[in-house]
């Protein structure tokens, strides 16, 4: 049996997500008043992104850069060597990620952006297009500005609310057949797979999709790019959903779906559970295309925009990825909370995902147009009555065309994320309490406006206002039903 997971069977109970760690290093939270939480996503401009964490109770907004640490990776990096060249701590950490990932040559850079930004001026020219499973928000503004086209190729049935797909992150094989009939392999720059589909709710492929992606790669002469930043929850669904892989150690489950790919980039922010990015490649050729742009933009070839004691706990970081404990933590205590939504009713992703627990604004607000952002509204709402604070993934989240409209993203959602190992159970019971509040007084809740649009990337730094007084109702009803309690 080497199913390591964390969910134990409770006496005549169902199976419960149990914290197999212990707290050693806490940090203080507050829960705010009602009246301050309003004030505070008022000031914000109803953009969870420009609260500041002192109002804020649980931050859910991202699991990026927000993971708990490991105490071996919290020490690890009072032994950083500091040197502009040469340093062994890079040399800890190439030696950590050549033996998880597979991949010989190893570049660092500053996050996974800065990943993407490599990736895209080395490898698109103008008018390539990029075929993937589905694209994240800095992706494809790397791709776009180094002329390239971001070809979504999921299934026809991966964007379903409900369903009980276990792999909704794979491309079509028949979309991707296709692409190169339609192009021709020439204007393929490369084919991307992400790892735990961010955008869809954090949705696996599986290992067979990944095999046969390649074939084709293979037939065309075109390279994979695998984005690994969430590679370790992916390897954990394989091993949870893909029937020949249900005794495989996550360590070689791995190291398989690295092996089909020719180039492997991440954030490990996510993946390492640290703050940084890098490349792999196995090809010369591939690494020295990509080389001198490090040096360029991140920084020397041994640290690439990295401090050394990030890259010291980058080392631990990935090494931990590999434990099942480690790395089933998120996943169980997502999958607790969209089980028990979903068992109220609740319109949530299902099945369950890596990342965060995924809910769907549009049917959960249906009375709001989504010219009127549905799943913005939510956020600032979910966050006025509970002091949770999750993003919008939705047409606030999109851009607009040539014409000035706004394109309406396929997914209206606010996402919760579950950094690993930050929360507690008592926590995850608050966060599916006050959903449920919410969803029985749905009805309160409005649309929301833009007062400062950007031009670039608005969701980051935009503000809107209510389009009526549906906050002060919704405050009104929240004392109304929990009296002077937070
Ligand atoms: N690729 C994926 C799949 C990501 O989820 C992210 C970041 C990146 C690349 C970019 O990495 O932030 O280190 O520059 N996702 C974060 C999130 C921002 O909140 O989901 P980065």
């Amino acid at each position: 049996m080497t199913n390591h997971n964390n969910t134990i069977r409770f006496y005549k109970s169902n199976d419960i997500p149990v914290e197999l760690h212990k707290v050693r290093v806490v940090q203080k939270l507050f829960l705010k008043p009602v009246e301050e939480r309003k004030a505070a996503m008022e000031t914000a401009g109803f953009n969870t992104f420009l609260l500041s964490t002192k109002d804020v109770f649980l931050d859910m907004l991202t699991d990026s850069g927000t993971n708990a640490m490991s105490d071996l990776q919290v020490s690890s990096m009072l032994h950083a060597d500091d040197a502009y060249a040469g340093s062994q701590s890079f040399c800890r950490m190439e030696s950590a990620l050549r033996d998880v990932f597979g991949k010989h040559y190893v570049l660092p850079a500053h996050q996974g952006r800065a990943a993407e930004n490599i990736v895209s001026r080395a490898f698109i020219k103008e008018g390539d297009v990029i075929p993937m499973n589905y694209h994240f928000t800095t992706t494809k503004e790397h791709m776009e500005l180094n002329g390239g086209k971001v070809l979504e190729i999921f299934a026809d049935d991966a964007l379903e609310i409900k369903s009980d797909k276990p792999f909704k992150g794979n491309i079509d094989i028949n979309k991707l057949k296709a692409v190169f009939k339609k192009y021709g392999k020439e204007r393929v720059a490369f084919v991307r797979m992400e790892a735990s589909t961010n955008l869809i709710g954090g949705q696996p492929f599986s290992m067979q999709n990944m095999r046969d992606v390649r074939e084709i790669c293979d037939q065309n002469g075109v390279m994979m790019v695998l984005d690994a930043s969430l590679i370790g929850e992916n390897a954990w669904f394989i091993k949870q959903r893909e029937k020949e892989f249900e005794n495989t150690e996550i360590k070689d489950i791995l190291r398989e779906m690295c092996n089909y790919a020719d180039l492997v980039y991440f954030s490990s922010r996510k993946v390492s559970s640290s703050r940084g990015g890098g490349i792999l490649t196995n090809r010369e050729d591939l690494y020295l295309k990509m080389r001198d742009l490090v040096v360029l933009y991140e920084g020397f070839l041994t640290y690439g925009g990295m401090s050394v004691r990030e890259i010291e706990a980058m080392a631990v970081g990935i090494t931990d990825t590999c434990d099942e404990t480690v790395i089933s933590q998120s996943p169980s205590f997502i999958a607790y909370a969209v089980n028990q939504l979903d068992e109220a009713g609740i319109p949530v992703i299902t099945p369950p995902g890596a990342l965060g627990c995924h809910i769907d604004a549009k049917s959960f607000l249906s009375h709001i147009p989504q010219q009127d952002y549905p799943a913005g509204a939510l956020a600032s709402a979910l966050y006025i009555i509970s002091g949770i604070r999750g993003m919008e993934r939705g047409t606030i989240s999109s851009v607009r065309d040539e014409k000035g409209n706004d394109l309406l993203a396929d997914m209206e959602l606010v996402r919760l994320a579950f950094p690993r190992r930050v929360f507690t159970l008592s926590q995850t019971m608050f966060v599916i309490d006050r959903v449920k509040w919410l969803y029985d007084n749905r009805e309160l809740i409005g649309g929301l406006e833009w007062v400062e649009e950007p031009a670039v990337l608005r969701f980051f730094m935009g503000k809107l206002k209510a389009k009526t007084n549906w906050p002060e109702k919704l405050l009104a009803k929240f004392r109304q039903d929990f009296g002077d309690s937070l």
